[in-house]
């Protein structure tokens, strides 16, 4: 099921205007999402010579035939990749027809950006500024009618391409026709207390889940099986953190045999990480996450506004999951305003998901990054750690392993060394480890590799983190 949402398995096309950026979004978006990168246009012009001078020669009809094939080849590539179109080629019905198959945005940045950009760069459509504006108008109906998502920038294509819409307010707007019915909700209780948003009321059902990590149990599971009541036509909606979202996406993996579902995430570390992606799942006696799924929500509404009654200390853990992406990004992410930190994260995290949707390539074990040492101190510490603090101090573990600065996740996150069992600890980290002593580490902000670490470096690490 995980393959039908967004860009997962399929080709991710670029359409727009001329000046739009989809060749220097498309580059950007393939090397997030580590897929071949294709431009039209330059393609054209590798077997045919300057675009200018092939429209003087030999007109406009030609160029867009030859076009039309260099794009149906394009398409007909099996491995997933990223293609900017040339601004002309959704004018074909047939590359209209072929798109299908693929998943499109529409990249627009407005006329005005677009002319700016294009006029001078020698195009043959953008020598008159009126008549580009004309153009503009006229090819606009063509882009948004093929596209499956509107974006400005490569953030916003990686975002759609995980069915990620981004917007304060965006709770709220979520109507009944965007949604579909029948629709179950399932949502933690304290967070049911705190928002009202428009879903609840229109719902055919509203379950409520223990807060936060008590959510997720086979018991809950077993309960919502019961309790859901939808056919095969419904729709689940989780809203809540981590947990509803890992448990109530569990639940629509399973009923049925798998139902869609929509993620509505009310914590930072959600609304980051924990709702992007796929991984479903719930605790067993045995550990965390024991039993799974991959199952992708269809669409995450990512509302900065619900996250309003955080307390203080679910915020701490979702900038410890901040740091984490702008280490693993090499960019201080932690530094921008709330809303473009927290779109700069989720289009990080659903770029490594695009690059490795089921965790088959190495790339999305990055996103471990210190969660080793976390796990660790949090199994030693017999859970009285929270997990954000285990994580920050984890991310210091890990920089100190990698030889690369800890400033910024001592300034961010300002980690205590804490109290836990030391033996304990090691024994959780090496059972996490199966013996093998892999580890998520930095060559240098940006550049993470998975490597193996001695033992003995291992434990003086987690040694470090422990009150003595
Ligand atoms: N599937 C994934 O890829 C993934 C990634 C990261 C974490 N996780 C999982 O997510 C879980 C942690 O989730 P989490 O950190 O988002 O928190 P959570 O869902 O456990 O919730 C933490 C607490 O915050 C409360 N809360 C949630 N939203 C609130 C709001 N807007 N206002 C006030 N209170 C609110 C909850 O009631 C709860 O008490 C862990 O089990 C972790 O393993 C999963």
């Amino acid at each position: 099921v995980v393959s039908e949402v967004g860009a997962l398995g399929k080709h991710l096309a670029l359409v727009g205007f001329m000046g739009a950026g989809k060749t220097t979004a498309g580059r950007e978006v393939a090397r997030a999402t580590h897929r071949p990168f294709l431009d039209t246009d330059e393609e054209f012009e590798r077997r045919h010579g300057p675009i200018a001078a092939f429209f003087a020669e030999r007109g406009e009809a030609e160029f867009r035939r030859l076009e039309e094939l260099v794009v149906a080849e394009a398409l007909a590539t099996p491995e997933p990749a990223v293609l900017a179109l040339g601004g002309g080629a959704v004018l074909s019905p047939v590359t209209r027809d072929r798109l299908a198959a693929a998943f499109v945005v529409h990249l627009d940045v407005g006329v005005d950006a677009a002319w700016e950009r294009a006029s001078g760069s020698g195009r043959p459509l953008a020598r008159d500024e009126a008549e580009f504006r004309e153009l503009f108008e006229a090819r606009t109906p063509f882009y948004a009618g093929a596209g499956d998502a509107e974006a400005r920038s490569a953030e916003d294509v990686l975002l759609a391409a995980l069915g990620i819409a981004l917007r304060a307010g965006g709770a709220e707007a979520l109507d009944e026709a965007a949604l579909g019915a029948p629709l179950a909700v399932v949502a933690d209780e304290r967070v049911r207390a705190l928002h009202e948003p428009p879903f609840l009321r229109f719902a055919s059902s509203v379950h409520e889940v223990p807060a936060g990590e008590a959510a997720m149990t086979l018991a809950v599971v077993e309960r919502l099986w019961t309790e859901l009541g939808l056919g095969r036509g419904g729709t689940i909606l989780a809203f809540g953190g981590g947990s509803t979202t890992d448990v109530a996406g569990f639940v629509a993996a399973t009923y049925l045999r798998g139902l869609p579902w929509v993620a509505v995430p009310t914590t930072l570390t959600g609304q980051v990480d924990a709702a992007i992606g796929g991984k479903t799942g719930v605790n067993t006696a045995e550990g965390k996450n024991l039993a799974g799924a991959f199952h992708s929500p269809r669409t995450v509404v990512i509302d900065p506004d619900l996250l309003s009654t955080l307390p203080e200390r679910e915020r701490r853990a979702g900038m410890a999951e901040v740091v984490k992406t702008g280490l693993l990004a090499g960019r201080p992410v932690w530094e921008l305003p709330e809303e473009e930190m927290i779109r700069a994260c989720a289009a990080y995290k659903a770029g490594v998901v695009l690059s490795d949707p089921y965790e088959t390539e190495g790339r999305r074990a990055w996103l471990n990054l210190g969660h080793t040492f976390a796990h660790a101190l949090e199994a030693g510490s017999g859970y009285r750690v929270p997990h954000g603090e285990a994580v920050a101090l984890g991310l210091l573990a890990a920089l100190r392993l990698s030889g690369q600065p800890t400033d910024a996740v001592e300034e961010v996150l300002r980690p205590e060394p804490v109290e836990a069992d030391l033996d304990a600890a090691w024994a959780a980290l090496r059972r996490d480890k199966k013996g093998e002593g892999v580890f998520v580490l930095l060559e240098e902000p940006g550049r993470p590799v998975v490597t193996t670490v001695p033992d003995t470096d291992a434990r003086a690490a987690l040694s470090a983190l422990v009150r003595q």
